[in-house]
This record gives C-alpha cells, structure tokens and sequence, in this order.
C-alpha cells in the first residue's frame, strides 16, 4: 500500500506515470468513468477548504466512485477529542482511500501510518500539500511541455505558503531547475527550505525585493496570497497582505512564453486585468487539479497492494528533549510517539512535520 503525504514519496519516474495517466483520463474520460465504481473516497476536512475537497470529490465521482466525510471538524468526533490516530483506524472500515486536509502539521503522516487504506494530504498547516504539486506540475506539463532547466518565480507567503513548499521540493529533483523568491523579509523561505536549495555550497535561487527585478527571468511565476489564517497578529498580517501585486504593467515585462500560476483562492496579489493574458494558467491549473486527481486516485488503489516506501531513515526520539519543538506540530497536541529523522546535512527533524529538533 502507498500514501502521498510529501511530494518526494514519488520518484520523478512515478510523477511521470501519473501525468501521463492523468493525460490519458483529458484525452479519454469515457474509459475511466467507471474505474473506480464501487469504491469509496473519505475526505477528513479539518481545516477550511473548497476547491481542494470539490475537487476531490468530483475527481472520485468522474471515476465512478463515491465520496464520504466531513468538512468541518466541529461536525466530527474530533469535538469529542477523538485523535487523528483513531478517526483513520475507524475510516479504514468504512473507505478505500483517504483525503485528509488538517490545521496541524504532520496529521496526514500520522493518519498514514494507523491506517489500513491509502491516505492523501490534502495540505497540513503551513507544511506540505503535494495534490497542488501534483496540479502545477500537470500545468506546467501542458503549458510548457517540460521540467528541466526552468527558473520559478514564487511570490508571496514563502513561509507558510505549503503549496510553495511542496512545489520547491518536487521541482528541485529536476535537471537545472533554478527559483527567485519575492516575499517581504517577514514571510521569507523558512531555513529548512531553504537547505534544500543548497546542494555542495551552490545555490540555486536568487532572493529579490520586487516583482520587476523577476519579471524577465521566469519561465513560471508562482503567485500566492499572504496566509492570514497562520499569523497569531492581524496587524502585522494587515501591514505586509498587499506586498506583491502583479498587474498588467508589470506583465509587460514577462517573456511572451512564461506562465502564471497561482493555487487560488486569490485575495489581491493579481488584479483581474491580468485574468485575460493569455499566459495567465491559473484558472486552467484548477481544471488539471481535478484530472490529476483523477490519476492518483485511481492509480493508488491500484498501488494498494505494495508496501509504502519511506525515504526516511527514522529513529525513535525517545528522550523527553527531542520532542519536536514545533507548537503547529500534531506532536504538540496529540499522543503520537516522538520520531526524528537525519537529513542530508546530518540534521535531526521531526518525522512528522520537518522542523529542526
Ligand atoms: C492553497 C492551500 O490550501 O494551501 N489552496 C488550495 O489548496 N488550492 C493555497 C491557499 O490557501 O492560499
């Protein structure tokens, strides 16, 4: 059996298959309709969500199948303080595949490894959220038709943006993939991150203080919103939301072959005159964000059978000082056992989450 609860528990091989399934489903619909029939998607919504969770479901509905769950964890057993543990070990008699959305970073992870049936992240906190990966990549697949040596612009909320996080770390496998990152200094890359871009000493992204300076160089723009829900103080929230806005004018600067993409919800940071340029994606990246789905849907029942793969050499945290020092992470409000893991430059990080312990 196989989860997706990073973007890297995919080989690059892998994410090919499903782009190519998930252009076979826009190229076929009909011989899909029914290849999920019978079974049954549950969408465990901890955490606001709408194109995320409709999306989902129209994917499993489009495959046949049938979709159950919450989108509000005020309506579960959770408010009866169930743990994340126990929701999915009961899930797992009543579903085929899990989509799990949840406020705390590391829930999906947990939830994968107490449940009996393939869970998805469908984005935790302010960590990961591989499906909208999995969609820019598809974007980026029929816009541009490949991943090697292109610059990514990402603009924004770069330290809790998710969506930002998963992309760096899937597009960062390809051959000369290079990123500028714009944000105000309050909301840049988190370290963590940001070692990931560092390989040997070498760099590969520039940091620049406007959308000018980046305009020229991008093949792909990744816009995203400041992420209100995680400031604890509105005020600061109000002093940096309108940092970044594209508009026309700086458009005019982009090469006639870039994109822009963006996760969506959109609040400012792209004025509706740019929605009709013709390099604007972001409203095709919501359609491939269901056919994508689509594909890792019907693809992960079919990987049922095989083991989950970890690329993660893991060792158990047992000491009271090597709890993760996370206050997001699930590790910081639900009984789960400490685990930790070395990455490439010997740092220890919460199994869960990716915080330095
Ligand atoms: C993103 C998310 O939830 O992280 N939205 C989405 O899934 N399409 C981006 C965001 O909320 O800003």
């Amino acid at each position: 059996m196989r989860h997706l609860i990073d973007p890297t528990d995919l080989t690059i091989e892998e994410i090919d298959l499903l782009m190519n399934r998930a252009l076979d489903i826009i190229a076929r619909p009909k011989d899909y309709a029914e290849s999920c029939h019978g079974k049954k998607l549950a969408t465990l919504f901890y955490e606001p969500s709408t194109r995320t969770r409709l999306s989902f479901t129209s994917a499993m509905m489009e495959l046949g199948g049938q979709v159950l769950g919450f989108s509000d964890a005020r309506s579960s057993s959770v408010s009866k303080g169930e743990t994340v543990a126990d929701t999915v070990r009961v899930v797992s008699c009543f579903a085929d595949i899990i989509a799990m959305r949840h406020y705390k970073e590391g829930a999906p992870r947990v939830a994968a490894d107490y449940s009996r049936i393939p869970v998805i992240n469908a984005g935790d906190g302010g960590h990961s959220h591989p499906t909208q990966t999995l969609t820019d990549l598809l974007t980026i697949r029929r816009e541009i038709g490949h991943f090697d040596r292109l610059t990514i612009g990402l603009c924004g909320d770069l330290k809790y943006g998710r969506t930002v996080h998963s992309l760096i770390k899937a597009m960062n496998r390809y051959e000369g993939t290079r990123f500028v990152l714009i944000s105000p200094q309050e909301l840049r890359l988190p370290d963590y991150m940001k070692q990931e871009l560092e390989k040997d000493g070498q760099k590969n992204f520039v940091e620049v203080s406007t959308l000018e300076e980046a305009m020229p160089l991008v093949d792909v723009l990744y816009m995203t919103r400041v992420q209100q829900e995680r400031f604890a103080d509105q005020q600061e929230y109000e002093r940096l939301k309108d940092s970044f806005i594209l508009d026309e004018a700086k458009m005019a600067l982009a090469r006639k072959d870039m994109i822009v993409l963006h996760p969506l919800p959109r609040v400012n940071e792209i004025t509706i005159g740019v929605d009709n340029d013709p390099r604007a994606a972001y409203f095709r990246q919501v359609e491939n964000g269901k056919f994508v789905r689509m594909a890792l849907i019907y693809t992960l029942l079919q990987w049922k059978k095989e083991t989950n793969r970890s690329n993660r050499e893991c060792v158990c945290a047992e000491e009271k000082s090597l709890g993760c020092p996370n206050d997001r992470c699930i590790t910081a409000t639900e009984p789960v056992r400490h685990l930790a893991y070395r990455d490439n430059d010997g740092i220890l990080r919460c199994y869960y989450c990716d915080h330095a312990i």
